[in-house]
């Protein structure tokens, strides 16, 4: 491979820029003349926004300054490729603006939806006898990527969830009131509930934990809520909650489209889903008459790379590295999957899998790790976390605050 190219797509993570490190990095030990990053990924490749990484990423600082960096370096986009039977068009000019590059490996950063890129793109090349390979890099912090056993962004995102929310219930349990505040945090995710289940975390030896966790996966009942709130509010002098941005009813509909049924959709046909928590705090103040405060966790979740988690970052990095060496191989229309071992320590094995088994699939938190009783995780979804959080790579600061590379 003489050059290639990485794009990111879909919602930012705190490690996404770690990926684009890991190619960089292992394109650059074999060899590879050009390594070019498309701004805002594919739609923006679409009109020849690319840049040469030589000119951000040759020093070592800089890499290591791009690894500290939240959210995508390289700009993102929510785009979805045509059917290739409805739009020959946007294909030819794709295959026209690689070839015009001389590009030989396209690696795209993303989450299922985005894995659809790499699908139809790869499914071209083939029935067209194009040289070009493609690649598909993890990436989400909702975890819902089939095959793998986790997805880079995900272990940043359940560290920083766990800590805001043993210092949020520090701060509800601050006043000695009779009556409890009762706080409900909303938390992103979607339709998969792998990032409030992050919430299990904050009980450890030095916080009592949340008091129930609401996910997706289970139907939402807003009067057996009320009563669980009621109860807890006898009991305890604070009340925290986490619930999902994607509980919705037994019909089917969101419970934040119970406070504005206004909701728009992106390019893959999701409702944007925000405030949840809002609608539930307002109906709780309601019925209860208890004081309440909604939290939505937001951008934030996904953006903290000041305390991102060392393991997360090193296996992003570790899964762009890896796609390189497959294109290399001459692999195309796969991604890059994460098998953990069955060893006593933690170890990951980075493999690669066929991407139509993947694009537009989501994987969901497993039923029985769910304890609908109590509204908690069970201990194998610990046993499956805990090791995700592990370690910290310290921001470098200026003026007291951390440093990032930005493009110009
Ligand atoms: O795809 C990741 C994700 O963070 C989801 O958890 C969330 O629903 C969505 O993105 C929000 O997207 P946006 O910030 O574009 O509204």
């Amino acid at each position: 491979m003489k050059k290639i190219i990485v794009g990111q797509s879909g919602g930012p993570t705190a490690v996404i820029n770690s990926s684009v490190a890991g190619v960089y990095k292992k394109a650059k030990e074999l060899g590879v003349e050009t390594v070019y990053g498309m701004v805002y990924g594919i739609e923006g490749f679409l009109n020849e926004n690319i840049i040469d990484l030589d000119e951000y990423l040759s020093t070592d600082e800089n890499l290591e300054l791009l690894k500290r960096t939240p959210s995508a370096f390289l700009g993102s986009c929510r785009y979805k490729l045509p059917k290739i039977e409805d739009a020959k068009d946007v294909y030819e000019k794709i295959f026209k603006i690689l070839d015009k590059y001389e590009i030989d490996a396209l690696f795209y950063i993303g989450g299922n939806d985005s894995m659809d890129t790499i699908k139809m793109l790869s499914d071209y090349a083939k029935s067209n006898n194009k040289k070009q390979v493609f690649i598909g890099i993890p990436k989400t912090i909702d975890n819902d990527l089939p095959i793998t056993d986790h997805c880079p962004g995900y272990g940043s995102s359940a560290k920083y969830i766990a800590t805001s929310l043993k210092e949020i219930i520090r701060d509800n349990a601050s006043f000695g009131v009779k009556k409890p505040t009762v706080c409900i945090v909303e938390i992103m995710g979607r339709h998969a509930g792998w990032l409030t289940a992050a919430a299990e975390l904050s009980k450890d030896d030095t916080c009592e934990g949340v008091d129930a966790i609401y996910l997706p996966e289970i139907p939402f009942d807003i009067n057996k809520f009320i009563k669980n709130v009621e109860k807890l509010s006898k009991e305890k002098k604070s009340v925290v909650i986490a619930v999902s941005e994607g509980i919705a009813d037994k019909d089917g509909k969101f419970i934040c489209e119970y406070g504005s049924s206004d909701k728009k959709l992106d390019a893959f046909g999701h409702k944007q889903l925000s405030g949840c928590a809002k609608t539930l705090a307002d109906l709780v103040a309601e019925k209860t008459g208890l004081k309440t405060r909604a939290i939505e966790f937001s951008t934030l979740q996904r953006a903290a790379t000041h305390l991102a988690s060392l393991t997360d970052i090193n296996e992003a990095f570790n899964c762009g590295a890896r796609g390189v060496e497959a294109a290399n191989e001459g692999k195309t229309g796969m991604m890059v999957i994460m098998e953990r071992k069955q060893t006593r320590k933690y170890e990951i094995e980075y493999n690669l899998y066929d991407i139509h088994s993947i694009a537009n699939v989501e994987k969901k938190v497993p039923r029985e790790w769910i304890c609908t009783k109590h509204n908690k995780l069970k201990d194998p979804y610990l046993k499956y976390v805990k090791p995700l959080i592990e370690g910290e790579l310290i921001p470098i600061y200026k003026n007291g605050l951390p440093v990032h590379l930005i493009r110009k």
